[in-house]
């Protein structure tokens, strides 16, 4: 059994590691770590958790993470940095579901987290943590940058696109719609029910940190620098990403066998029929994207529709198929949830 320590187990992704982790065969939760609920069972703050998780939330200074095989920070930005290295000395593996290790260019980072980084000199070793595109390098890594929700619809909504070179990759525009449980679980006025109900806006416009994390990612898939326009939205959904990408088409392509082509062996991406229209709702609780291709009027943008549950495949989910690659478990272990509905 897998010893896995939680950092951050009362947010909403750490609440979500605990749901699939609790249905895992092959691990042993030895601790959930919270300051502000310490001592609190953790059934308490959770009742969907009551008869599955046993534990009491812990202070991270007492946890005992570095017994653990693996530990998880389900944190927020500049959090894990702190504590990577003196993990990764006693020779646990780790997860950041936060930013830390995402970008390669440390000035990059700082520019837009707004901090130092704490140990620059492992931003290089991580490996990120998108197994459709490196998960041979996942499989033998000691620390994961576990990609952001939305980079992860819209990665791998352009990802065949940008691989086949027959698109213009200086003017890729991703218009991208996110659920509030994105924003996190802290008390925040936008995402208060009066304001977030019942309303739709982008926001961002100017530049999101995710921005720089998706052209990174998409540059390299390219081989080729990108130029990514990007607008994130807030809906009143609680979960979901929909992701509207467009990209000009260079050179003729069946966009079908291109994306059907490149997925056909990735357990969580499912390529719809052409022309298809995919829901949130059809991904809510799992670990999947679904993605649709279009080309309206047979013209030259090529038009593509992802969609993941920001807190599965954008998050928890997406970091317990990255633990099950990293310490040789079947690779869908526990994340096969059918999606909830309606
Ligand atoms: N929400 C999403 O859809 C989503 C998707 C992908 C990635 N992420 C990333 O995942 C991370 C967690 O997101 P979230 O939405 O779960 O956040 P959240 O709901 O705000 O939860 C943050 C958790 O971190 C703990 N924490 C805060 N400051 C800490 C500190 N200094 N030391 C130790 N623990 C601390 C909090 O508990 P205490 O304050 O009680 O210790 C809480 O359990 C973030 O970096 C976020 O960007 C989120």
């Amino acid at each position: 059994m897998l010893k896995i320590g939680i950092v951050g187990g009362t947010g909403y992704t750490g609440v979500e590691l605990l749901r699939i982790l609790s249905q895992h065969p092959q691990v042993s939760i030895e601790a959930i770590t919270s300051r502000k609920e310490a001592g609190m069972d953790v059934a308490q703050l959770f009742p969907s958790l009551r008869g599955r998780i046993e534990l009491k939330f812990s202070d991270p200074a007492e946890a005992n993470l570095d017994k653990c095989d693996v530990v998880f920070f389900a944190t927020p930005n500049g959090i894990a940095m702190k504590q990577v290295p003196s993990l990764l000395d006693a020779g646990v593996r780790i997860i950041d579901l936060a930013a830390d290790f995402r970008i390669k260019d440390i000035a990059v980072w700082e520019k837009w987290y707004g901090m130092s980084h704490a140990c620059p000199e492992l931003v290089a070793e991580a490996v990120y943590g998108l197994p459709e595109i490196n998960r041979d390098r996942i499989k033998t890594a000691r620390l994961i940058a576990n990609p952001g929700c939305y980079p992860t619809a819209v990665q791998l909504g352009f990802l065949p696109l940008v691989e086949s070179g027959a698109v213009d990759l200086d003017h890729l525009v991703a218009d991208a719609k996110s659920g509030v449980s994105g924003a996190g679980r802290n008390a925040e006025i936008h995402t208060l029910f009066a304001e977030a109900a019942d309303n739709f806006r982008a926001y961002g416009v100017s530049g999101h940190r995710h921005l720089p994390e998706i052209r990174q990612g998409l540059s390299q898939a390219a081989k080729h620098p990108i130029g990514l326009t990007f607008v994130p939205h807030l809906t009143p959904m609680i979960r979901g990403i929909h992701a509207t990408l467009y990209a000009k088409l260079l050179k003729e392509v069946d966009l079908q066998a291109l994306y059907e082509n490149r997925y056909v062996n990735e357990p969580f991406v499912d390529v719809l029929p052409a022309g298809s229209h995919p829901e949130t709702r059809s991904v809510r609780g799992s670990n999947l994207c679904r993605i649709a291709v279009h080309r309206p009027q047979g013209g030259d943008t090529a038009v593509i529709l992802s969609v993941t549950d920001n807190l599965v495949k954008g998050a928890a989910g997406q970091a317990v198929q990255n633990m099950n690659l990293m310490f040789g478990l079947p690779e869908t272990l526990a994340i096969t949830h059918v999606p909830l509905f309606p």
